[in-house]
């Protein structure tokens, strides 16, 4: 099976991000708690593969100066209309999660909700350590990631290895997802001084297309700071 290049990748996002259902996505709640907590000032934020845009209008209604990254010129157009009125405050721009264009030590906040899993687990790997490098010092991070309940089985998917899947089928067929074990969460953000994670089993997805055959719809939140 050979790799998918950039341009047939985000020819995949383009269409998947164009879905109807997906579109109008409202806010994560566990992410509105979050924002909700933050103080209402004018820090720099950033989100991750923003898709529609959804978090990044949380971000700008409490004044803070977000900024949005997708490869995805779809997810980048349907970001500029839902922060429409916000030109002044938030930027949204073209960029890949594994090589980000900042200076070290700048983002008080950053999200990457439901994005840096797509990818083989170098991928997830070098992300994590552009989030350490480009995060204020003082800053925190919050990241969802799939856990491997959330794998489908071995005979309707193809695994790289043990926990990573190619999926044959929906709107994310050809990308690559990496679903983590409780027990790698340590490993993976060694770098950073405070991690916590909690796990989560939501209801399986209803009324849109199942991404992929889970064994449960099992999330990990995590939140990582220093
Ligand atoms: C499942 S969506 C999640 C979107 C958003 N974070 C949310 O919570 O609604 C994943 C997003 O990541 C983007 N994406 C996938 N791989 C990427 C990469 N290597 N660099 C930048 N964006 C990427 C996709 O285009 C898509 O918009």
């Amino acid at each position: 099976m050979r790799d998918l290049t950039v341009p047939e990748q985000k020819e995949i996002w383009d269409r998947r991000n164009a879905n109807e259902a997906l579109r109008s996505l409202p806010p994560d709640p566990r992410v509105l708690s979050y924002i909700g907590d933050l103080p209402q000032q004018s820090r720099r934020a950033l989100d991750i593969g923003c898709g529609n845009g959804r978090h990044l209008k949380q971000l700008a209604e409490i004044g803070w100066r977000a900024t949005g990254i997708d490869w995805s010129n779809e997810a980048l157009v349907q970001s500029r209309e839902t922060l429409a009125g916000f030109e002044q405050t938030v930027n949204i721009l073209s960029a890949d999660y594994r090589k980000l264009n900042y200076g070290g030590n700048y983002f008080h906040v950053i999200l990457a909700i439901d994005v840096i899993h797509h990818g083989k687990k170098r991928d997830l790997e070098r992300a994590i350590a552009e989030i350490k490098r480009i995060k204020a010092i003082s800053g925190t991070a919050l990241i969802s990631l799939p856990g491997i309940r959330n794998a489908p089985a071995e005979h309707q998917a193809d695994f790289i290895d043990e926990q990573t899947v190619v999926l044959r089928s929906g709107l994310e067929v050809g990308i690559p997802h990496h679903f983590i074990k409780e027990s790698d969460i340590g490993t993976l953000f060694r770098a950073f001084k405070n991690i916590s994670a909690d796990k989560v089993v939501l209801p399986m997805p209803a009324g849109m297309e199942p991404l992929h055959s889970m064994h449960e719809n099992e999330w990990y939140w995590i939140k990582v700071s220093g």
